[in-house]
């Protein structure tokens, strides 16, 4: 099955058009190891948007069976409507959408029919990742289902996965298939490692994200991943990082023209 276009999204169309909107962020307090309070949550909001952004994806771990049972898709949407109304009652102005970070493992296609599949704000998109050594032999017949569904596979910050012997042809054989990447701002600083440091700007320059987002956790985290993107725009200039922060998740998740 092909992915069909995302719909537009009427919270996304009354954004200005000049903001970025960060789709990936563990912005929802004290379900994950992202942020642990509101008052976390709110600090986030507030230097986001000092920052330039308009709107997050909330994205929790997701598939962490043993660890993190309770961050399903259903209460992921319960916890985003909570977290705006409190938004609101402190008066932040600030758009956000629920999401999830889905962990690959041997056995998420049946995670995924039990609890059903975390798309990023209702569109066909999924945000996915993996913690390996080795490139794990779940990730392709996984990725297969989830375009044989007719969602749009993401593989979150493919330039931190530690098999960098085989990661290039990796991600090649995955591009292939369908699947976009999303690059981490973070790695730009070097503070994700030797590896991610290195493929971040291969990466870039080759073309290959279709997305970079900041990935914050809790509010002490996000100086360096703003860093890191002020680092992408004086390497490969603010035309880039602007189409991968701004346009393309208008276009490719919420169906508006960048
Ligand atoms: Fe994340």
């Amino acid at each position: 099955m092909s992915v069909p276009p995302p719909t537009p999204d009427p919270i996304a169309a009354t954004l200005p058009p000049t903001g970025r909107i960060d789709i990936h962020a563990h912005l929802i307090p004290g379900v994950d190891d992202g942020c642990q309070t509101i008052e976390e949550s709110l600090a986030c909001v507030r230097l986001l948007k000092q920052n330039g952004y308009v709107g997050t994806i909330c994205t929790p771990h997701m598939a962490w069976v043993d660890d993190l049972p309770e961050c399903t898709p259903a209460h992921v949407a319960e916890w985003v409507s909570q977290l705006r109304r409190q938004l609101k009652e402190h008066g932040e102005n600030y758009a956000i959408w629920p999401g999830g970070e889905l962990r690959l493992f041997d056995g998420v296609i049946d995670w995924l029919k039990q609890h059903g599949v975390p798309t990023l704000a209702g569109s066909r998109c999924v945000l996915t990742d993996m913690w390996e050594t080795r490139w794990p032999t779940y990730a392709i017949p996984a990725f297969r289902w989830l375009l044989d569904q007719g969602y749009q596979p993401i593989l979150a910050h493919p330039e931190r996965l530690n098999c960098p012997e085989e990661l290039p042809a990796r991600l090649v054989e995955v591009q292939a298939m369908g699947v976009w990447l999303q690059g981490n701002a973070n790695c730009f600083t070097g503070a994700e490692g030797y590896h991610a440091d290195i493929f971040v700007r291969q990466f870039l320059a080759e073309g290959r994200y279709r997305l970079l987002g900041l990935d914050m956790h809790r509010p002490d985290t996000l100086p360096s991943r703003f860093d890191g993107l002020d680092i992408a725009q004086r390497e490969s200039g603010p035309k880039l990082v602007n189409v991968l922060t701004i346009t393309a998740p208008r276009r490719d998740i919420f169906g508006l023209r960048g």
